[in-house]
């Protein structure tokens, strides 16, 4: 699958550029097993890389602008690298922009490159495309320049640079995204940064996510909203208990002994967010145990937080999660990402997967008039030079 892409991507380097790329970069989506919004608030993550990928083709092209082609819209632009590096009216341009304004602004002299990219992360759908662009362009530069940037601090500009685009976002998404190992999961603690491999071994189980194929445009705003209150909650407990840091110190008993202190929604999210850090640490145990109905509980127990208490689902989501909760067959399952549309991932019982992958489709279709899309999950390598010739 990934060379049908990397040779569409080389090849169309050299037809536009009459020369070979220099580097070629594979930069991965990621899924999350569980943890969601609590990589700006100190806790746990469980994601891990996946096999679709952004592939990149780069050049040095001896100028100071740069030239970047994205083959998939069929759209590029250039960018004058001595001049000021500014937002534009193309989402996806931005990106990329961002990145150039976290190197410029660390110092780093940047000459021009040519780069051309293409993808098969599904865009909006909680993969973490963004993310993807990001860190295979930081990837390609640190490359092809030799700028020493290590891989974490990689991770660290994207998120700087996708804060630039307008995003407040953690940092699982670009972290996982650079870290990523081939069946393993990473267990982040966003506290620290340090992190641990985990086996990807879901016995009986198949990993699935079907896509909702639904984009709700609350998503930016409501997101930056949602850490918005996380900081308030956080501020009133510290107001209250000064030897807490962040919600990973706290109990439920501490949120819920301060709830008269706190607006109803700020109380709400603080709930999650101390909830979802230990639900994070239990489900970890639970996976490294082999105890994978116990994980899929956690999750079920995840998307009724997301749901009922961070309200960043929506009727799409909490349908798929519904229509789950039915099925014997599927033993956990919840929303993943930011919320708002995308996708839900399913562990889904061996041997029942078409059955439960079909019941779903008609059944979403019945209700939303919506075609689902569906993903089987690959676990794959974090962002990596691709040796291609
Ligand atoms: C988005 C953000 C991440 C994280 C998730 C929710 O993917 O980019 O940093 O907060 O939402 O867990």
């Amino acid at each position: 699958m990934n060379d049908i892409l990397i040779n569409k991507t080389t090849s169309y380097f050299t037809d536009t550029f009459g020369t070979e790329p220099s580097k070629v970069i594979l930069s991965p989506g990621r899924i999350n097993i569980i943890g969601e919004h609590i990589d700006y608030n100190d806790g746990y993550v469980l994601p891990a890389a996946i096999d679709k990928i952004i592939c990149f083709a780069f050049e040095k092209n001896n100028s100071n602008k740069s030239r970047i082609i994205a083959i998939d819209l069929d759209d590029e632009f250039e960018i004058d690298l001595s001049a000021e590096v500014e937002h534009d009216d193309k989402v996806w341009t931005n990106y990329i922009r961002g990145v150039i304004h976290q190197l410029k602004s660390k110092g780093f002299e940047l000459e021009g490159v040519n780069c051309v990219f293409s993808s098969d992360i599904p865009v909006g759908s909680g993969l973490s495309s963004s993310a993807a662009l990001e860190c295979g362009f930081l990837f390609g530069m640190n490359e092809i320049f030799n700028l020493n940037i290590k891989p974490i601090d990689i991770a660290l500009l994207g998120q700087k640079a996708e804060h630039w685009v307008g995003i407040n976002c953690g940092i699982m998404d670009q972290f996982s995204s650079v870290v990523g190992k081939k069946d393993k999961v990473i267990k982040i603690d966003c506290r620290t940064l340090e992190y641990t491999y985990h086996d990807a071994n879901f016995s009986n189980y198949s990993l699935i996510l079907f896509d909702s194929n639904v984009k709700h445009s609350l998503m930016t705003s409501a997101y930056n909203e949602r850490r918005q209150q996380c900081d308030e909650g956080i501020a009133i407990v510290k107001q209250h208990n000064p030897e807490i840091q962040s919600f990973r110190d706290c109990n439920e008993e501490t949120i819920i002994s301060l709830k008269d202190k706190m607006s109803h929604d700020v109380y709400r999210r603080s709930l999650f967010v101390v909830k979802e850090i230990n639900r994070v640490i239990q489900a970890c145990d639970a996976l490294d145990n082999g105890n994978i109905e116990a994980l899929g509980a956690l999750m079920f127990a995840t998307h009724e937080g997301l749901s009922q208490n961070y309200e960043v689902s929506c009727a799409e989501l909490d349908e798929l999660v519904d229509l789950a909760q039915k099925e014997e067959s599927v033993i956990g399952s919840r929303l993943m990402g930011g919320g708002f549309g995308g996708c839900t991932i399913n562990l889904v019982k061996k041997g029942f997967e078409e059955e439960v992958k079909s019941k779903f489709t008609k059944s979403y279709f019945d209700t939303f008039g919506i075609e689902l899309k569906i993903y089987d999950v690959t676990i794959g390598n974090g962002t990596s030079v691709h040796q291609y010739r």
